[in-house]
């Protein structure tokens, strides 16, 4: 299936907007357009697309997307990342791509994002603790950044790596992880076209706390594959071991497909808990939709695999 995208030139905007906007589609006043407001964005990033084939959810606000998070690297409670990661220096920033392909080297951030067509993508996100967001990212096509990269045919699988730094990073102080962060994917979900390197949300630049200034978003996977703040990328020809599997590898797998009928070891997937405006304990219970609702788009590369065991 292919994924619906409208060519908008569109500035950057605040949630206010894109609530506004949301309301409209709604109403069926809007098709895909936006007015938007230009910002310190379009100043450093090149004009980039919007697209509303996922316009279906009510929005997470941004303030519960901004301050209900996981990274480790700034602490192991959801308000951690928040408060603590404003040590993190995101520039400048360089991101090395090594491995099994033609286009090695240190990648300069502004410089490598300048090179590719930047969307926004409202996505669905399923974190493997049973909660949920629907948030707006900004960012481009990982495939376009695989071709740019030019892998050889040995090449299977990529690698990330987040920046390992205690300095900035007081969680890397202590063990919790084996620190860098690490994760993975087959290099044909790598260029599936939902998967997304992503540098902003709700129209702006990433926050710290989200992974600034380059994150993974595979949507149809649990949310500990969005790793963050991102420094290596690398082509390999084995499958490379991703941090909470090192940790748990009975509890956590390469996968890690959002999967109702497989649950946790220690809990159900059946259900998730989704945070929309103003986290709550009222916050809705839903069910849970195989591969987080992307079936369409994915399923396939998944076919004759047993996803009890591949989970
Ligand atoms: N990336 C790094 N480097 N460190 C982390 O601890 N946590 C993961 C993922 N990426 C994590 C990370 C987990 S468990 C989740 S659910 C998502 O980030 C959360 O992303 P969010 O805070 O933007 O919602």
């Amino acid at each position: 299936m292919k994924f619906k995208n409208t060519h908008v030139d569109h500035q950057v905007t605040d949630e206010a907007t894109y609530l506004n906007r949301r309301q409209l589609i709604q109403a069926g006043v809007m098709g895909t357009a936006a007015l938007m407001s230009p910002s310190a964005w379009s100043l450093t990033l090149p004009k980039h697309q919007t697209n509303d084939a996922f316009v279906i959810d009510e929005l997470t606000s941004e303030k519960d997307a901004t301050t209900y998070n996981n990274f480790y690297e700034f602490g192991l409670s959801k308000s951690d990342p928040a408060e603590n990661a404003g040590s993190l220096k995101t520039a400048p920033w360089t991101v090395t791509i090594e491995g099994l392909c033609e286009n090695k080297g240190q990648f300069d951030i502004e410089q490598l994002v300048k090179q590719f067509q930047l969307e926004e993508r409202i996505y669905r996100m399923r974190c493997v603790e049973a909660w949920s967001m629907v948030i707006p990212w900004l960012g481009f096509k990982l495939a376009d950044l695989v071709k740019f990269c030019q892998p050889l045919s040995a090449a299977k699988y990529i690698y990330f790596e987040t920046l390992y730094d205690p300095k900035q990073m007081p969680g890397q102080r202590g063990r919790s992880i084996p620190w860098p962060y690490r994760e993975g994917l087959r290099l044909d979900e790598a260029m599936n076209e939902l998967t997304l390197m992503t540098v902003g949300m709700y129209g702006k630049k990433l926050p710290n706390q989200n992974g600034a200034p380059l994150r993974l978003i595979v949507p149809w996977k649990y949310g500990f594959k969005g790793i963050k703040s991102i420094v290596k990328i690398k082509f390999l020809d084995q499958q490379p071991v991703n941090s909470w599997q090192a940790i748990a590898p009975q509890e956590y797998g390469f996968y890690a497909n959002v999967n109702p009928q497989v649950d946790h070891p220690r809990w159900s997937q059946a259900t998730e808990r989704r945070i929309t405006g103003g986290f709550s304990l009222f916050n809705s219970r839903i069910k849970t939709q195989m591969f987080n609702g992307y079936g369409d788009y994915v399923a396939d590369l998944y076919k004759g695999m047993d996803l009890s065991r591949y989970y």
